[in-house]
């Protein structure tokens, strides 16, 4: 099966940024754990701090793979072109995030994402994207 990792805007910091919310691993070392666990997977990672980026990889990978594990970060909440170009592939999208978007700050309840994806899975820490992961397998 071919799942891709797509990560949006500030994504690339994990580590460095607010760790007492999103973790101290950086997700180049999560993503090589992960892609060792799920050997029979065909994992892909790609991240981009651009929108257009993330909608180009969207409809890129949209028609042949199996799955796309989505965490589009802050986008989530903004983004109606995030949430048409999912709408307008085939590839089924789960939405994830690290932290649980409920129990923060009100413009995080929302989500561009969640009425066109499969499935939500939030709050879960990295963990997140291997439910995920799972749920294609
Ligand atoms: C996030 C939650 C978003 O609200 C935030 O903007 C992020 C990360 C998460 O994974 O918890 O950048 O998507």
């Amino acid at each position: 099966k071919k799942i891709l990792i797509l990560n949006g805007p500030n994504l690339n910091l994990l580590g460095k940024r607010e760790p007492e919310i999103y973790g101290s691993l950086t997700f180049t070392d999560f993503f090589e754990s992960i892609k060792k666990k799920y050997n029979t997977v065909e994992l892909s990672y790609f991240q981009s701090n651009i929108e257009g980026e993330l909608i180009n990889k969207i409809h890129e990978v949209g028609f042949s793979y199996d799955g796309i594990v989505l965490n589009a970060a802050a986008y989530t909440h903004t983004s109606v072109a995030l949430g048409d170009a999912i709408k307008g592939i085939e590839t089924p999208v789960i939405e994830v995030h690290i932290s649980n978007t409920f129990s923060r700050e009100t413009f995080r309840h929302h989500s561009y994402i969640s009425a066109v994806a499969k499935g939500v899975i939030v709050g879960f820490g990295l963990k997140s994207y291997e439910l995920a992961i799972q749920s294609f397998l």
